[in-house]
């Protein structure tokens, strides 16, 4: 008797941490943004070096920043403090936990206005808008969207207040039973959509543009982008599978969990690319016209399927729920932080925080309107915020947790706490050398020092 109670605890706290994890990892970065990255940089050759980041970095870290999480059991910035106490080392370290904490903060900002896209979306499909629309109504209409700041203003608005007052109440159960829900429902609705795809004209340049290397269209910029969106995808560098790791009961394998958690985000991004790029080829559309990529496709697609204005709500139905689910990841952190260290009680936290980052999404909203020709560097606010965040600010935060589980982290501990076997040792040599030494190359070669 006890046994199988034991059993079936450990069963379903281990499913608790991957649906947690999965929520986190899979969201707008799959379907939005790996798509549209993938189409700027070149296709195959920056697909190959995601996949290769995601494999020989991303994993060892996501292992790496999920054991620090376990092993400290509270906020990112405690916990990496706790840590340090327990190696003795200096307390500096506890600086990468801010570093996450503001990244998070960052991301949702711009993270926000993009769910209210998806938002709009769902109206638009439900109301048959989309029937047999074609490329040019579809790119004129998501231009409508772009160019009103009012709009976009209030579904950000809408986002924000939802994530916030989830995340005051607390990681609650019913997300747990969404994500239950979302994860095979994104899968379903993305195989439909491929299915779709393998029967349009441009199927077949679709996916050799997506799986056909050409390296000679790969600059050293490329590379930092598809290093960050590994990082992004995954959820890494930033503390919330940190936090999410210190919900974990002990006798769960981290190495094994993290890996699945990994390879389904990595699925997602990849059904999703599949789903894009032959309707991209067969509208005589440009693979190049970033964020608005999936706006200006997929609506295509469902337009013309039976049973697409359902089918069409539903997705952006389930990509506003997997949005969700990564917005309260990027900002519990913060809240957690907020709450367990400056006195203050969850809803305080939250609206804080919720109200800062309202604010900061306010210049995303208008990047794409009033503030279009305010450029640094010829990035707009957006784009801004996403390049510091995504290719700077989390792999940044990377070699942090790299180096901090590697070196710092004794051996005994990580041991105990990965239970890895052999592989131990392949984990360690990632950790201590493979990540930090890439991480470092790729954002050294980018900006063109080596
Ligand atoms: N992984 C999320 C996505 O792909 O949309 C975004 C994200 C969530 C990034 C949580 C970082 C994070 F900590």
């Amino acid at each position: 008797m006890t046994d199988q109670r034991f059993l079936h605890n450990q069963w379903s706290s281990r499913l608790a941490f991957i649906l947690a994890a999965s929520g986190s990892a899979i969201g707008l970065g799959n379907i939005w943004k790996f798509p549209y990255l993938a189409g700027e940089n070149g296709g195959g050759a920056f697909v190959a070096v995601y996949l290769l980041c995601v494999i020989a970095i991303g994993i060892p870290l996501m292992i790496a920043e999920t054991m620090l999480g376990r092993r400290g059991r509270q906020n990112p910035i405690n916990t990496m403090l706790t840590l340090t106490r327990e190696a003795k080392a200096s307390p500096a370290w506890h600086y990468a936990g801010w570093l996450g904490v503001l990244s998070g903060f960052l991301i949702l900002s711009y993270y926000s206005v993009i769910a209210g896209w998806s938002m709009v979306y769902m109206f638009k499909m439900n109301s048959g808008f989309m029937n047999n629309v074609s490329a040019e109504s579809a790119s004129r209409i998501f231009g409508d969207l772009k160019s009103s700041p009012e709009i976009q203003f209030i579904w950000h608005t809408i986002f924000m207040t939802i994530t916030m007052t989830i995340v005051s109440r607390g990681v609650s159960g019913g997300l747990e039973r969404a994500t239950r829900f979302m994860m095979p429902g994104l899968l379903v609705m993305l195989l439909l959509l491929d299915g779709y795809a393998m029967s349009s004209d441009g199927f077949g340049e679709g996916i050799s543009f997506l799986f056909k290397p050409d390296f000679s269209r790969l600059s050293g910029e490329s590379v930092l982008v598809a290093l960050g969106q590994a990082f992004f995808s995954l959820g890494l560098g930033m503390g919330a599978i940190m936090i999410y790791g210190s919900y974990l009961p002990s006798h769960v394998s981290i190495p094994r969990s993290t890996t699945f958690v990994a390879f389904m985000d990595t699925l997602v991004a990849l059904l999703a690319g599949v789903a894009i790029f032959p309707i991209v080829f067969a509208n005589q559309l440009e693979p190049t016209m970033g964020p608005g990529l999936i706006f200006q496709t997929l609506p295509i697609a469902f337009g013309q399927m039976p049973g697409g204005s359902f089918f069409g709500l539903l997705f952006f139905v389930l990509l506003f729920l997997a949005a969700i689910t990564s917005a309260i990841a990027l900002i519990e952190p913060a809240v957690a932080w907020l709450s367990e260290n400056r006195d203050m009680t969850r809803e305080a936290a939250s609206l804080w925080s919720g109200v800062t980052c309202w604010l900061l999404g306010l210049g995303t909203v208008f990047s794409f309107n009033v503030w279009s020709e305010n450029t640094w560097f010829g990035k707009n606010f957006f784009e801004i915020v996403d390049f510091l965040t995504a290719n700077f600010m989390l792999p940044l935060g990377g070699i942090l947790v790299a180096l901090f589980a590697g070196w710092i982290v004794m051996r005994e501990v990580s041991e105990a706490e990965l239970e890895m076997g052999a592989a131990y040792k392949y984990w360690q040599f990632a950790i201590r050398y493979i990540s930090p030494l890439a991480v470092a190359l790729v954002a050294l070669s980018a900006i063109d020092v080596v």
